[in-house]
This record gives structure tokens, sequence and C-alpha cells, in this order.
């Protein structure tokens, strides 16, 4: 373990990580022609195949659930103290939507359990918060849990970067998977490239300004972590950028370069980001989820990362964006689940158009607080559902 792996002289970093999705998936191609435009638009010039969508009783929570479940059976609840949960599709205006995953789950009363919201950023700053509480009691575990539906208006330029997702991971001292290295950069700017009202179900985006303010917060949080004593661009194996569609992966990466005066070609950013695009582009726009699903990506392909330094470029509108590095540590391989990973993404049921449409007409036109009960709505095929709203309180079952 290197000095820079350590965070107060503790080795801190993800112990476990895992990922759940919609039910549901449409394939891109199917959409294009009611958006009057090419497959080829879609596949190649945003680097993305389908999107994943939720069934009438799947939300944020149940997601979240889902991602959480085989870390807690696996690594059960000792020393788990908290459980983050970051995510911009917000069911409620008080109570943290990770207070009913906890239920979800069945953790111990004390465990202390909070929401974190900024945009697509905020399960970056909830890894960093959990690092410090276990830098300060290196005994404790925190889950951090990512978790959200991306929507956008119907017909839209960003209605195929829809999606949605969760990764769950334990942070934890002595991490089987990724030791963080202590280095972060930071960037903060009161950008309006992407909001959501109170009154909205689906988000409003100014698309071409949202990817530019992407590129420069990036720059800006590299430039910091470089002043913190991160790593040089070149020492850097793998970049898991945040992909709201997975092209965007390579305008950050060689806007970055860029930035730093060093000239790449699409050949050169592609051996740095290719593997972590695999997920985000069958699963679509995943926001709070999206970067560590690229690392997932990485993490889960036939290559041997071992002692490959990782960083993960996470933005979130509005803006803000953090850059962070870390190792991969020998014998990650046995605590990654690449096989059940891929089968969740493969069992998904394929929608056509007419189908999605209208599934997701009904979620905007109810601004998400319609009672999803009714014959004939999209189930969910996980192990948790939302069972509906009554008295105006959300039910949660376990299947
Ligand atoms: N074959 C191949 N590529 C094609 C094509 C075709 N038939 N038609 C268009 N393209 C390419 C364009 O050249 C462009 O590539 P480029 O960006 O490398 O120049 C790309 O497809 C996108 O097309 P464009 O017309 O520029 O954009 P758009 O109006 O469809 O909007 C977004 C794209 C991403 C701005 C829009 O989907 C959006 O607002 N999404 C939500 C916000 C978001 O994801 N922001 C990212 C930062 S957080």
């Amino acid at each position: 373990m290197s000095e820079a792996n350590q965070v107060a002289g503790v080795s801190v970093g993800i112990d476990d990580i895992s990922f759940a999705t919609g039910s549901y998936r449409v394939d891109l191609a199917d959409i294009a022609p009611r958006l009057g435009t090419e497959p080829a638009k879609y596949h190649k010039g945003l680097g993305q195949e389908q999107m994943s969508v939720v069934a009438a009783d799947e939300d944020p929570v149940t997601m979240a659930a889902a991602a959480a479940l085989p870390l807690i059976e696996r690594g059960g609840t000792e020393g788990l103290r908290t459980l983050m949960f970051a995510t911009e599709t917000g069911i409620d205006q008080s109570k943290a939507a990770g207070v009913y995953v906890h239920e979800l789950l069945g953790l111990p009363n004390n465990v202390r359990t909070v929401e974190m919201k900024q945009a697509c950023y905020s399960a970056t700053a909830a890894l960093q918060f959990a690092s410090a509480i276990v830098a300060r009691n290196p005994k404790e575990r925190v889950l951090v849990i990512a978790s959200d539906i991306a929507r956008y208006d119907l017909d839209s330029a960003a209605e195929p970067t829809q999606g949605a997702g969760a990764v769950a991971m334990i942070i934890s001292a002595n991490p089987r998977v990724i030791e963080l290295d202590a280095a972060n950069g930071v960037f903060t700017k009161d950008v309006m490239d992407f909001w959501r009202p109170n009154y909205r179900a689906q988000a409003l985006v100014e698309g071409k300004l949202s990817i530019s303010a992407y590129v420069e917060a990036v720059a800006g949080a590299f430039s910091d972590y470089q002043a913190n004593g991160g790593s040089d661009f070149n020492d850097i194996d793998f970049f898991s950028y945040h992909q709201p569609f997975t092209k965007m992966a390579q305008k950050a990466h060689l806007g970055l370069a860029e930035s730093l005066g060093i000239e790449i070609d699409k050949a050169a950013a592609d051996e740095k980001i290719g593997a972590t695009l695999g997920y985000n582009r069958r699963i679509g726009n995943s926001y709070t989820a999206s970067a560590y699903f690229g690392l997932l990506a990485l993490l889960d392909t036939d290559e041997d990362l071992t002692g490959k330094r990782v960083a993960i470029a996470s933005y979130g509108s509005g803006c803000v964006a953090e850059f962070l590095t870390g190792r991969v540590v020998e014998g990650y391989k046995k605590h990654i689940r690449a096989d059940e990973h891929l089968e969740i993404l493969d069992t998904r049921v394929q929608l056509d158009d007419a189908t999605y449409y209208a599934a997701q007409q009904r979620v905007i036109e109810d601004q998400g607080n319609y009672s999803n009960r009714e014959e004939g709505m999209l189930r969910g095929k996980g192990s948790f559902a939302w069972a509906g709203v009554e008295g105006d309180k959300r039910i949660y079952v376990r299947r």
C-alpha cells in the first residue's frame, strides 16, 4: 500500500460493488423513426444502443434495494453504521428515500440514513464523505447507493439519452476492490445547463451548454486534483467518466487532454475509456450511478487490472465536478459479479416504441404521483416493488 492510497493513514476504498436496473429496455433503433432520424445517430453519434426502462412498480428505491441486496447478503451488516443514498430522482421533499431502502434490506436501527443531491455528481460526494467516516474509524463500513431514472420530455432531442439504474458500494478500510488515493480535485460553478423544478417528473436541459459546461468543469477538477498531489494524466491507466451518453466520455477525455496541451487522437482516447462504456451503452443515462456503471464495466472485463490506476471523473449539471483516482487491489476478481451483471442486462424485457411511449407519457402526465396499480401497467421482475400510494404514503414490498 503506497502513501497515495491512504486517507489519514488508513487504506480506504470500494470493498464491494453491484448494480441493478429497470426490468425493461428500449432499443434506440426502434424509436429513431418517430424522432425522424437514423439509428446511426444514436449508435455512432451518441454511442448508445438501448436504454433501461422501469416498470410502473419500480422506482429509485426498488432499484437501490436490488443493487445493495447482494452486498448485504455477502458482507452482512457488521460495522455498517451509515447509508448514503445519492439521487436526483427525489420521491419526497422531506423523507430520505434511503430510509425505505434501509427497511427493505432489514438493516439495523443503528445505521444513520441520509439522501444527497447535486444532479449526477452526488454519489461521488457520498463516496468521499464515506471515506472520511472510515478514515476516522476504520471499523466502520458505509453503504453508498446511487439510483436514478433519467427522464426528459418525449419527442425531444434528449429523449434518447434517458435510462435507469442503481449502483451500490460498500466503502471500508482495507478494501478488496479499489483503494482510493487521498488526492482529489473539485470544481463548482453556477450554470443552468440542466435542472428539474419540483413540479416536474422530467428534467429540463440545455443540451449543448451541458456538454461544454461538463468539459470545462472536469478540466477544472483535474487541475485541482493535480494541485493537491494527484497523478499525471499519462500515469492514469483508465478514466471512468460520467456518461449521459457514452460518446460524452470521448468528448470529455479529448477535452481534458486539450486543456492540458496534450495531443491525443480518438484511438488513444479509446484505450483509456473504451472498457468503461459497455454498460452505459446498454442502460442509458443513470445520472448519479453513471460514472460507477463505467467503473463496473471496466472491472467486469476479462483483463487483469491488478495495480492499475483508475480515475473517476464525476460531473453533475448545475454544476459540480470531481476528479479522483484509486488503484485496483490484487485479488479483486474474486469479489466482482461480471456474470450476474450481464444476466441482469440480458434478461430485461424489450418494449416496442408504442408500449414504452404510453408508459412514459403516463408518468409525465401524472408527474409521478399516479396510482401504479391499474390493470395492464408494466410490472417489474426484481426482488422489490413499489406497491402504490395509500394516504399519500408510498408503500414498498419485497416480492
Ligand atoms: N450518423 C452518425 N452520427 C450522427 C448522425 C448520423 N446519421 N446524425 C447525427 N450524428 C451525430 C452528430 O454529428 C453529433 O455528433 P458530435 O457531437 O460528435 O458532433 C451527435 O450525433 C449528436 O447529434 P446533434 O444533432 O449534435 O445533437 P442533438 O440535438 O441530437 O442533441 C444531446 C444531443 C446530447 C445534446 C441531447 O441528446 C441532450 O440534450 N441530452 C441530454 C443532456 C445531456 O446528456 N448532456 C450531456 C452533459 S451532462
